[in-house]
């Protein structure tokens, strides 16, 4: 068995260090997301997390979220992924609207 001498241990706990952190912070925001185990909160995921991270729901109003969803539904058309179905869209916008923030 090599025994690392403390030297290489100093080296790499830097990175180390940079990969917890990085790990407690993407657990971090993922638990910030309301109600996260319900089917909606999946699909919203799912669907919305593709090219960027989930934004929360509470960042926008239930408004603004209607008129977001249709100006994303153009970016996936445009990126050529699959549309929204209208149930998939209903879903979201139902978890969007009810995890809304207030003005
Ligand atoms: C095909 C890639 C793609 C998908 C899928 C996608 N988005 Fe986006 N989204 C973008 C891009 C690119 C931006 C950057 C801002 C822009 O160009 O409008 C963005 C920005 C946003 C913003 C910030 C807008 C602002 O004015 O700050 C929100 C909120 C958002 N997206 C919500 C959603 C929701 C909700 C969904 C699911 C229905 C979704 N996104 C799916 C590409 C995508």
């Amino acid at each position: 068995m090599r025994v690392f001498p403390a030297a290489d241990f100093a080296r790499f706990f830097p990175s180390l260090l940079a990969i917890a952190l990085v790990l407690a912070f993407s657990g971090c925001a993922r638990k910030e997301l309301p109600d996260q185990t319900s089917s909606n909160a999946q699909l919203y995921v799912a669907r919305c997390g593709q090219c960027h991270a989930p934004y929360k729901p509470h960042t926008m109003t239930a408004d603004m979220w209607r008129a977001q969803l249709p100006m994303m539904e153009d970016k996936m058309r445009q990126a050529g992924l699959p549309p929204l179905s209208d149930s998939d869209r209903e879903q979201i916008l139902d978890y969007l609207t009810a995890n809304a923030g207030h003005q």
